[in-house]
């Protein structure tokens, strides 16, 4: 399948190194130009590719840049998709660290949806909470026992299948999260964020979370 990675940095990098792996035809951006990724490209046989071409003809295209640069992506990011390309977005709001205020997602609109408003286009909120060292080394085959599981947001239905589907591919159960509007039960300051567990503990964990961000996750 034909993939789009925008971001080639901890996530973008390592879904390269393990969709290439599998078998999928995956171009990779990020902002300083494809010439700065030829030592990923060589080591993975992703095409390193400027930020407006990633999404050319891709069945699946992820964005997975930290949240401050969203608005600085090029206009029409999307538009050379196939059609009814799912987008996913792996991004969270670290204000205190990294992104500074945005207060849109301060007066409680999902990080997601500032996403897809951004780079209007819509998304599936999914490896937000997954560390970039798991989508390495903690994939296992399907029916193991303990399967890592990774929650799923989105309003496309089919979509989202198709992410949950790569993600099996990658090793992973998912768990349905609901709609965008549902998608804070995932963002940073959650339960689920940063959860290791299976699908059980994940339900679990999705059911536990509070709507109200807490003060280290506000700006
Ligand atoms: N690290 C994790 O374990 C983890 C886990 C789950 C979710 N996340 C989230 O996923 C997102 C990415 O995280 P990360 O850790 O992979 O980030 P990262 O290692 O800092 O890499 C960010 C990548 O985005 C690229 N980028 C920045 N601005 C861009 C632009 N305008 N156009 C195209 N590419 C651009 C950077 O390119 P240059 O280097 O050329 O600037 C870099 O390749 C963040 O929102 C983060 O919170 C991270």
């Amino acid at each position: 399948m034909k993939i789009g990675i925008i971001g080639a940095g901890n996530i973008g990098g390592n879904l390269a190194r393990r969709l290439t792996a599998l078998g999928h035809e995956v171009s990779i951006a990020n902002s300083r130009g494809p010439q700065t990724l030829s030592a990923l490209a060589e080591e993975t046989g992703a095409t390193a590719v400027n930020a407006s071409e990633a999404a050319r003809g891709a069945r699946i295209v992820v964005v997975t840049v930290p949240l401050k640069a969203v608005p600085d992506l090029p206009t029409g990011l999307i538009d050379g998709a196939a059609d009814g390309a799912a987008v996913i977005d792996t991004g969270n709001y670290y204000p205190q660290q990294r992104d500074g205020r945005i207060a849109e997602i301060e007066d409680g609109k999902p990080e997601s949806r500032w996403t897809e408003e951004q780079i209007g286009h819509p998304v599936i909120k999914a490896f937000n909470g997954t560390y970039a060292q798991d989508i390495l080394s903690n994939g296992l085959p399907k029916g193991s026992p303990g399967r890592q599981a990774l929650p799923v947001a989105g309003d496309d239905a089919a979509a989202k299948q198709v992410v949950r589907d790569l993600i099996d591919e990658l090793g992973f159960d998912t768990v349905d999260a609901g709609g965008l509007d549902e998608s804070w039960r995932q963002q940073p300051g959650t339960p689920v964020y940063g959860h290791q567990g299976d699908v059980e503990a994940v339900r679990k964990a999705l059911a536990e979370a509070s709507p109200e961000r807490t003060a280290e996750w506000r700006a």
